[in-house]
């Protein structure tokens, strides 16, 4: 029966993996990677995820299942966190295995309700999120986001694009360092944007992967707290995969602000639907982070640490766009250095792309996206050589 499956398409980000391990080349480099790595390319566990997890090992009672909406601790100790303990009220909570999950969720109960929703997108986008509507059956549009080659965004054309939309639509966005493209909105672009939504009656549904890496941790959760504050409704996604540094423990959360009188249904929906697909969310990550959150030492020393990382990528960016002009006499990378968090595209044709990694062993995700946290001091000049390179031909 098997040979009836149908070849399903493979992630650009995980084949990417694959293609660089084939490369025989002992001076390539892979910045397809979409995780933090330090100066010498690893992806420590974090001292204060260390002392917490022992707190853990050494105090829990019990590993019975949770609910199906997970810890009501860790969804309102993180909810304080990113909203704030006073906006936390009307929000119907669940802790997820990761953002992905609380995205997945949100998706299925979009595409069960009676006359669905249409989501809106950016393009470019984080690259899981037409799998996961799609594979919910989520009816979704695409608006244009960022231009790669001009390196800009096209704020005009999605607030233009946006016009499509009606009321009760939902569009989804992202929080801070914006995957891929590395380009957040300004201040007065968010909220000429929040004003365009609230003025049509779309829904904003945020999505938070980066919090801690553009400015801070409080910093960065101001863009979710607005919204909360604004809109009757609204949904939030939140992974804490890259801000605690446990990818593979798989903490995340699932926000989503009602009206009273919807509250309790809501509540219900998500738990029918966590019951039907994830079901019970892992306990060790999400409790790691609700020990970190609501312990001041702790929550100081994953502060110094999450800060440490979001120096790195910061100073990774001024190094490339310094040595450039430098050390070449050229400005052709400088936007990267006003771009936040792990992700940026190289403004790069696709033959160029290709001719990045065939010529140079550079490796990057399909349409150019690259992790500049896997660069080294050693590897900038490399990079900046072979864009130059690659460019003149194409
Ligand atoms: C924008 C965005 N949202 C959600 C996720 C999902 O993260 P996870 O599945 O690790 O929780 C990611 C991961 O890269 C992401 O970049």
């Amino acid at each position: 029966m098997f040979e009836k499956v149908e070849d399903y398409p493979v992630d650009p980000i995980m084949i990417g993996a694959d293609y660089f391990a084939q490369d025989p080349r002992t001076d390539k480099l892979n910045l397809t990677v979409g995780i933090y790595q330090d100066a010498d390319g690893k992806t420590p566990v974090l001292k204060a995820v260390k002392l917490a997890e022992q707190r853990l090992i050494d105090t829990q009672t019990s590993k019975s299942y949770l609910a199906l909406t997970g810890d009501p601790d860790y969804c309102r100790v993180l909810g304080a966190e990113i909203v704030g303990a006073d906006n936390l009220g009307p929000f119907v909570a669940a802790q997820t295995a990761g953002g992905a999950v609380a995205l997945r969720v949100m998706a299925e109960l979009v595409a069960q309700m009676p006359d669905p929703p249409t989501v809106w997108l950016q393009t470019p986008t984080y690259g899981n999120y037409i799998p996961i509507l799609t594979a919910a059956g989520v009816r979704f549009k695409s608006l244009p986001y960022y231009d790669p080659l001009k390196r800009e965004i096209l704020f005009d054309q999605l607030l233009d694009g946006l016009k499509q939309a009606r009321p009760g639509d939902l569009f989804l966005m992202q929080g801070v360092c914006h995957n891929p493209t590395g380009a957040d909105m300004s201040p007065a672009q968010f909220a000429a944007l929040l004003d365009e939504m609230d003025t049509r009656g779309i829904i904003p549904w945020i999505d938070l992967a980066y919090l801690g890496f553009a400015q801070s941790w409080a910093a960065d959760c101001d863009m979710a707290r607005k919204i909360a504050a604004r809109f009757p409704e609204c949904i939030i996604c939140i992974t804490l995969s890259k801000s605690f540094g446990i990818y593979r423990d798989r903490a995340g959360a699932l926000f989503v602000k009602t009206k009273p009188s919807d509250r309790a249904r809501m509540q219900r929906a998500v738990s029918a639907i966590v019951r039907a697909g994830p079901s019970h969310a892992p306990d060790h990550g999400p409790s790691v982070v609700r020990t970190i959150l609501g312990d001041t030492d702790l929550k100081t020393l994953w502060l110094s640490e999450l800060n440490q990382m979001r120096q790195r990528v910061a100073d990774v960016r001024r190094t490339i766009a310094e040595t450039e002009i430098r050390d070449f006499g050229r400005d052709t990378l400088g936007y990267l250095a006003k771009q936040s968090g792990m992700f940026s595209i190289l403004p790069l044709t696709a033959d160029q792309e290709m001719a990045l990694t065939r010529e140079h062993g550079i490796h990057v995700v399909k349409g150019g996206r690259v992790n500049v946290a896997r660069l080294a001091d050693g590897d900038i000049s490399h990079l900046i050589r072979a864009i130059h390179d690659v460019s003149s031909v194409g």
